[in-house]
């Protein structure tokens, strides 16, 4: 069995999208929902909505629709919302900054109990309500918290040395943000690589097609 259970990535990928969906539908009060009006409001068809569900055994009724909070929580399951995996970022700078105050990191199933910096300037000081720890506190700290998530926002020319230790810390997830495209070289690894210029340069292409058809 694949790490993904044979779910493909692009089915991944929209789940977090339907969660934040069905979790406003909820603020709404909305209890029930049909496909198609889900649908509509998504932006996709009532069977791409139907075929991504069915990945996971379907969770709909001929004639009722989908209960908003029953799919909102089977959705949040599978996600791993209710896991809170304990998690640690690297790298207290301008992104590690932001990044740390700024995600809803709990609301998303993990847990965020320490942020490393090598710089010791940078020690004891206070962002997102705790305190920066040098990285050489990171070996005791892994072994008392057996963090398993790292948020990388470390220079791309550390990341791979850091991983190897991270990992061999038992940490198994990397978010990360370095610009260096990480590959999961361990079995029980798993990897996400982000960069916000990639989707500004999807962005800058369509523009580009946008104004090819209108010099037509
Ligand atoms: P920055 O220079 O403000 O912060 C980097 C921080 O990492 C510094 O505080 C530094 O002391 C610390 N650091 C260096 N080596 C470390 C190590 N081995 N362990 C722990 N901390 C370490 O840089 P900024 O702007 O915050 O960017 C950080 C990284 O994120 C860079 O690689 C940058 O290219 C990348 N980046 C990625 C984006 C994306 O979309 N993926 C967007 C913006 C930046």
């Amino acid at each position: 069995m694949s790490k993904n259970h044979g779910i493909s990535e692009a089915v991944i990928k929209r789940l977090p999208r339907y969660y934040r969906f069905l979790g406003e539908l909820l603020k709404q009060n909305i209890e029930r929902i049909s496909s198609r009006s889900l649908a509509g409001k998504m932006k996709l068809t009532a069977s791409q909505i139907r075929q991504d569900l069915n990945c996971f055994g379907g969770f709909g009724q001929q004639g009722y629709g989908y209960n908003v909070s029953e799919l909102h929580r089977e959705i949040g399951k599978i996600l791993g919302v209710d896991k809170m995996f304990p998690t640690i970022l690297l790298g207290a700078g301008n992104l590690g900054k932001a990044i740390a105050a700024s995600i809803n990191f709990s609301a998303r199933g993990c847990n965020l109990i320490g942020i490393f910096d090598i710089d010791r300037e940078l020690t004891g000081k206070v962002l997102a309500g705790m305190n920066i720890y040098h990285t050489d506190e990171l070996e005791s700290f892994c072994k008392q918290y057996k963090p398993t998530v790292a948020v990388l926002c470390t220079p791309k020319a550390t990341t791979q040395a850091t991983v190897e230790q991270l990992h061999n810390f038992g940490v198994t997830a990397f978010w990360n943000f370095s610009h260096y495209d990480l590959t999961p070289d361990y079995d029980n690894a798993v990897v996400e690589n982000v960069h916000l210029g990639d989707s500004l340069q999807t962005l800058t292409y369509k523009m580009n097609v946008l104004s090819e058809k209108e010099n037509i």
